[in-house]
């Protein structure tokens, strides 16, 4: 497990949406838009499934995700790696579930998936490119 720092927290609260991936079991890589996307503390994400089709199949065969975040006016940018459980029922579940309808109630909020960071990389272009930070 790694933690995010307040810097790291700092970036991910300047975006709004974020590209989140995954891989099949056979390696096939997946890239997908998400906005529901929660910090949870300091070691864990939050990603509303409404409309997730490869992106749900991919970590239910192979439980892990990735995503980055930057900050537009400095190019930060931290590249988070992490395992991933899905829930369809429970406290989170219906936690996430509430935030979802929140925003609309046409959301389907089939599910939650529960990141849990295990790596942070920087991504910032120039010196420590691609270096863990966390
Ligand atoms: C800006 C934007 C934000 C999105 N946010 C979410 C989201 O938070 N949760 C979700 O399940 N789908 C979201 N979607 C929809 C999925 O990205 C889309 O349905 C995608 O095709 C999923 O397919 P895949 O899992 O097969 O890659 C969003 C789409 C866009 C364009």
């Amino acid at each position: 497990m790694a933690t995010l720092t307040d810097e790291m927290k700092a970036v991910f609260a300047k975006n709004r949406i974020f590209s989140f991936a995954t891989a099949s079991l056979d390696g096939t890589p997946n890239v997908a838009p998400m906005s529901m996307v929660e910090l949870i503390g300091d070691d864990t994400l939050w990603i509303g499934d409404n409309y997730m089709a490869k992106t749900l199949a991919n970590v239910m065969e192979n439980p892990r995700g990735a995503l980055f975040f930057w900050d537009p006016d400095d190019k930060h940018c931290f590249q988070i790696k992490g395992s991933v459980a899905v829930k369809t029922s429970g406290p989170e579940y219906e936690q996430m579930r509430a935030k979802i309808k929140a925003k609309g109630a046409h959301y389907p909020a089939k599910g939650l998936l529960v990141l849990t960071v295990t790596a942070v990389f920087q991504c910032s272009p120039g010196n420590g490119a691609g270096q863990a930070c966390a």
